[in-house]
């Protein structure tokens, strides 16, 4: 486990993908994903046994909330396409209990997976790309200490429209941590 004060990050199991699968499948989720199509059990449990062969650093984390003295699981994160000669990754997040959203908790697991990549894997740039139109989340990213860095002009196509993807990013050597 991968613990900070009011959050933990925990190894997906096989039991999680019904929950994987119901915030995937809830559209005011799934906008801000890189997805646009409806998720079955059977396509989950496919992509559950390709994520176990792939690098474990690379692994899923759930992230759990604390509730007195119990964790609930509110959503996940995963670093991405880890390049270990460069030492870059791509991180991803999705909180998908709706009624968790805008209360700290993904700044705070942005924080956890930037002092994971930093301190334990030793990476030395983590991005991440956000629709234009995530506000939440870019101010998510900000909060963590993500930067602005670029602009994807109209990248991806929503709701009968293209909208640009920001790119945002944070270097070791600028990363301050911080309790949490
Ligand atoms: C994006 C996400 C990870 C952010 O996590 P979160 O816990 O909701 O975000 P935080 O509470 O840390 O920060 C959100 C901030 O944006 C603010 N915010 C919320 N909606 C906003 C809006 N429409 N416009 C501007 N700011 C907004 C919140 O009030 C909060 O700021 P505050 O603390 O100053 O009040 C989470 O909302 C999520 O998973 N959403 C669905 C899937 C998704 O977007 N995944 C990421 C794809 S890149």
């Amino acid at each position: 486990m991968i613990y900070a004060n009011r959050i933990r990050l925990r190894a997906a199991e096989r039991t999680d993908i019904p929950m994987f699968v119901r915030w995937l499948n809830d559209p005011e989720v799934r906008k801000y994903l890189a997805m646009s199509l409806p998720m079955s059990q059977a396509e989950e449990e496919g992509w559950f046994d390709a994520m176990l062969r792939s690098p474990r650093p690379e692994h899923v984390l759930v992230i759990e909330a604390r509730e007195g003295e119990e964790w609930k699981p509110i959503g996940n994160t995963s670093f991405m396409n880890i390049n270990w000669a460069d030492r870059h990754a791509e991180v991803g997040i999705l909180i998908g209990e709706k009624e968790f959203w805008s209360r700290g908790y993904g700044r705070e697991a942005m924080k956890l997976m930037l002092r994971h990549g930093f301190n334990t894997l030793n990476l030395h740039r983590v991005f991440l790309r956000v629709y234009d139109f995530n506000l939440r989340g870019i101010k998510a990213y900000e909060y963590a200490g993500f930067v602005h860095e670029g602009r994807l002009r109209q990248d991806v196509y929503r709701d009968g429209q293209y909208h640009d993807v920001l790119l945002m990013s944070v270097l070791r050597d600028e990363w301050q941590d911080s309790d949490f």
